[in-house]
C-alpha cells in the first residue's frame, strides 16, 4: 500500500548537526500517522554516521531521541518522495534549487526559517565548528520555526 502521509524532508550540508535536529523536533510535533518526516544532506561525506554527539546532546536535553538517526544524502528522487522539502540555509537552498528540473520541484523548496518571517530567508547558523552553545541556538530557532510549521501545515 502506498504511504498516505505528507512526506517532509529537513536538509542542511552534513545531515549530522542541523536537519537531523529538525527531523528529531518535527516530528515529536506531527502525528506519525499523518506525517513523515525524515532529513538529509546536500553533501555525501556522512552517508550512514549517526548525527553529532552535540545534536544528540541538545535533542536529549529536551526530551528528543534522535540516536536511530543515520546520515543521508538528498537525490534528484527526494523531489518526488517529498511534499515539503525544507532547507537550512542559503547554501543548501541553492543546491537544492540546483538539482531540480521543473517549477513543481523547485516550489516544494523552501527556507526552514521561513516559518518564522516569511520574507526573511534567515539562516539556521552551521554549529559544526563551533561550541555547545551554537547547538542550543539551532535548538531553539528550530524549535520556534517547527512549532509555526506543525500548526499551520
Ligand atoms: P550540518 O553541519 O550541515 O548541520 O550537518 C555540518 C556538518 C559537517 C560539516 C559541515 C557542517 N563538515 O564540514 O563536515
Amino acid at each position: 500500500m502506498s504511504d498516505k502521509r505528507i512526506n517532509i524532508l529537513m536538509v542542511c550540508l552534513g545531515n549530522i548537526c542541523r536537519s537531523p535536529l529538525a527531523q528529531g523536533i518535527l516530528q515529536q510535533k506531527l502525528n506519525p500517522k499523518k506525517y513523515n518526516v525524515q532529513s538529509a544532506g546536500t553533501g555525501g561525506f556522512h552517508i550512514g554516521k549517526l548525527p553529532d554527539i552535540r545534536s544528540i546532546n541538545v535533542a536529549r536535553k529536551n526530551g528528543i531521541d534522535i540516536t536511530n538517526q543515520r546520515a543521508a544524502q538528498f537525490s534528484v528522487a527526494d523531489f518526488d518522495t517529498y511534499d515539503y522539502i525544507f532547507a537550512m540555509d542559503t547554501e543548501n537552498y541553492n543546491n537544492i534549487i540546483a538539482l531540480a528540473t521543473n517549477q513543481v520541484q523547485k516550489d516544494k523548496v523552501a527556507m526552514i526559517l521561513n516559518e518564522i518571517n516569511p520574507i526573511g530567508n534567515a539562516e539556521v547558523p552551521d554549529p559544526y565548528y563551533g561550541g555547545s552553545k551554537g547547538f542550543d541556538n539551532v535548538y531553539t530557532l528550530l524549535d520556534t520555526a517547527c512549532s509555526i510549521l506543525a500548526k499551520r501545515i
